[in-house]
């Protein structure tokens, strides 16, 4: 292992880049094809929510990218259907306008998907997927690998659909075990000593632009939430009347959460002096040990506040997330160089919620935070910015177009992320209204205040 992250591919031995590529690809379209067969075909055209496609989109979007930077960019060859690059790209039209565009029909983007797979597996069979390719695209299998990600994406957003979509639940999973034992005698919070660490990534195969190059920050001493916030603790902020109290909002949040009306997570509803929550169909009480979730970076941000304390930079949450004190360099993981398996976190649409507050000890930092990756995506106080040094690859749509201060960094991946689609580098981004997402946070405060 290198100073900085490892070779490693998922699937944890040193599979070939190819076999790798044609697992994770696998795996992702099977994910593909429940999402959207688990739905009739108008519920498959409908759009559940303005903030959202009609997951037929989606489902070609997914096809029509792999047709673009697999089977032409990176392949060479003359792919599928290049006449719906325009149709497909998410830059020419807003998610509210996408039902009324003549897209494909849903046989017609089942068929289109599989015949763009059938040229993908055509450019596996020959590409040099060696590390040493000049190619950057084909070099460790980096296109499929971005592919793969491409695709998990689109299927959490998809996810994220089922769950704003009304009726009966037409998703199933076993519900995640209960919190370990030591769960309730946990230190609330971790102390994260001052120092450099390196942030970011060089060597990760598959890492994608934003998450490049590694490079080194400084980090001062600071305490954060061994746990993430939990729907009990925040249903106390509810309680004390933080949604009606200004001093605890920033002013653009204020302004939010009057027009928008909030007063508790997205989903939650009163039931007496409790809540329910309808999650994926389902309506059933709020789990008071689970970390919240649906909830807005204003909410998260004012929350802290009132708990007398911030969101975590970024750059300290993936102090928390990586710097190992006892070498001193940066792991892939919280729990090390290894690929998550199922010990580790709560990943991969195992559950359709979070575990508890407390879950995962083996997935454990070495500062004994937990659960940093999986259950719930984590707020950070930072802007979506480039390190220093980046570079746009493949295309500045990925990431570049959306450096700037409207878009605040979420950490760590949530329960229906594929583990192809999260490392302790993986930077997700989204607006600070945003409450679909599947983003709960925890909190953090400076260590210097405890001299004095
Ligand atoms: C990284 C989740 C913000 O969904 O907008 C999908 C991922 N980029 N297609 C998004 C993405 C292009 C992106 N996020
Ligand atoms: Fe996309």
């Amino acid at each position: 292992m290198g100073a900085e992250g490892s070779t490693a591919f998922p699937g944890d031995v040193q599979l070939a880049a190819s076999t790798a590529a044609r697992m994770a690809l696998e795996t992702a379209r099977r994910r593909t094809l429940a999402l959207t067969d688990a739905v009739t075909e108008d519920d498959l055209v409908a759009q559940h929510s303005r903030l959202m496609s009609p997951l037929v989109w989606d489902l070609a979007h997914i096809g029509n990218q792999e047709d673009l930077w697999l089977v032409r960019e990176a392949g060479g060859l003359p792919g599928v259907r290049p006449d719906l690059d325009d149709l497909y790209d998410a830059f020419q039209h807003p998610r509210a306008d996408r039902p009324a565009l003549p897209l494909l029909d849903p046989a017609q983007a089942r068929a289109y998907v599989a015949t763009v797979r059938e040229g993908t597996w055509q450019v596996l069979q020959t590409a040099d997927t060696s590390p040493d390719n000049p190619d950057r695209l084909l070099a460790h299998g980096f296109v499929f690998g971005m592919l793969a990600q491409h695709e998990q994406q689109h299927d959490e957003t998809m996810l994220a659909t089922h769950q704003l979509r009304s009726g009966p639940p037409v998703l199933h999973a076993a519900p995640p075990p209960a919190a370990p034992a030591d769960a309730a005698s946990l230190p609330p919070e971790v102390l994260i000593p001052s120092g450099p660490f390196v942030m970011g990534t060089s060597t990760e195969p598959w890492a994608l632009d934003n998450e490049r190059p590694h490079h080194q920050v400084q980090v001062a001493a600071f305490w954060l939430d061994t746990v993430p916030v939990t729907n009990g603790a925040y249903q106390q902020f509810i309680d004390a009347g933080g949604y009606q109290d200004p001093q605890w909002w920033t002013p653009e949040g204020w302004r939010h959460v009057q027009r928008a009306g909030l007063a508790a997570p997205e989903f939650w509803q009163r039931e007496g002096h409790g809540w329910l929550r309808r999650r994926f169909g389902h309506v059933e009480p709020v789990p008071a040990d689970e970390p919240v979730m649906h909830v807005c970076w204003y909410e998260a941000d004012a929350y802290a506040r009132w708990a007398g304390r911030r969101l975590p930079t970024e750059a300290e949450w993936e102090k928390a997330a990586r710097w190992d004190p006892k070498t001193g360099r940066s792991l892939r993981y919280p729990w090390g160089d290894m690929d998550p398996g199922t010990e580790h976190a709560n990943l991969g649409s195992r559950y359709l919620q979070p575990a508890p507050a407390g879950s995962y000890a083996a997935g454990a930092a070495p500062s004994g935070a937990r659960q940093l990756i999986g259950d719930v995506w984590e707020w950070t106080s930072s802007d979506f910015a480039p390190y220093p040094g980046f570079t746009a690859f493949p295309y500045k749509e990925y990431s570049e177009v959306f450096f700037g201060p409207d878009y605040k960094v979420l950490r760590g991946g949530a329960f229906g992320v594929d583990p192809v689609a999260c490392r302790g580098t993986f930077r997700n981004w989204d607006y600070p209204i945003r409450r679909q997402i599947f983003a709960g946070f925890r909190t953090a405060r400076d260590a210097v205040k405890d001299h004095g």
